[in-house]
């Protein structure tokens, strides 16, 4: 596959998935590179964090914007003018319109804290706490018109302990998360996803194989 892919990393918070990918990539390798970091917030961690990486960070402001398309359209000229190939969300709290989901289709991921398609929504963690589940876990799916819906990547199970508080299984569903995300968005910039439906394989390393 030729070429290192650009990647635009989405959040709007704390930031510490996207850290975990800059992390990762200065000692191993993503097989692309994170040129861009967008927030809907202006106060998010992630834009510091791009910033300190010398990665061009942007917030804009979706209440200047009269609907969701317009707001969408303008990231996606954004997205253009770098030259994306694959947008990672990380804490994106902001639906995304279907005009961009339709624009890269099979080219969004997402990272949600539970066993999809169980405890969809912005509470995920909690959520599965709250309803006394044995086990969660953490989910990487691609992103489709519907909400946290689209095909697997990967999922990791963390069982629940009856004596876990809600602030151990969240640092435990983080530090999951911290070290599967890399690992998914590596498949993808390597060409190792393929999609059938719902269903994604992940096909054997074309690096083991020597493709570069
Ligand atoms: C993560 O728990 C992720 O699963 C969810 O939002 C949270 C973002 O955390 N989608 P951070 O901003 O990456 O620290």
């Amino acid at each position: 596959m030729a070429g290192r892919k650009r990647i635009a990393v989405f959040a709007s918070g704390f930031g510490s998935n996207l850290q975990a990918l800059l992390d990762f990539n200065k000692k191993d390798d993503l097989g692309g590179d994170i040129t861009l970091v967008f927030s809907n917030k202006s106060k998010s961690r992630a834009l510091d964090r791009a910033r300190k990486s010398n990665i061009k960070a942007v917030f804009l402001d979706p209440a200047k914007f009269d609907t969701r398309d317009d707001y969408d359209r303008e990231i996606l000229k954004l997205l253009k003018s770098e030259k994306i190939d694959l947008i990672v969300l990380a804490g994106y709290m902001y639906l995304l319109s279907s005009l961009l989901v339709g624009q890269f289709k099979n080219k969004i991921l997402n990272i949600h804290p539970a066993l999809l398609p169980s405890f969809k929504g912005t509470h995920g963690i909690k959520d599965a706490f709250d309803q006394g589940v044995k086990i969660t876990g953490v989910t990487v799916h691609f992103v489709d018109e519907k909400l946290d819906h689209g095909p697997i990547v990967i999922q990791e199970v963390l069982g629940i302990g009856t004596e876990d508080n809600m602030q151990e299984l969240e640092e435990k569903i983080h530090e999951i998360e911290h070290r599967i995300y890399p690992r998914a968005v590596r498949y993808f910039c390597r060409g190792e996803l393929l999609i059938e439906g719902r269903k994604v394989k992940i096909l054997k390393s074309r690096l083991d194989r020597g493709v570069r």
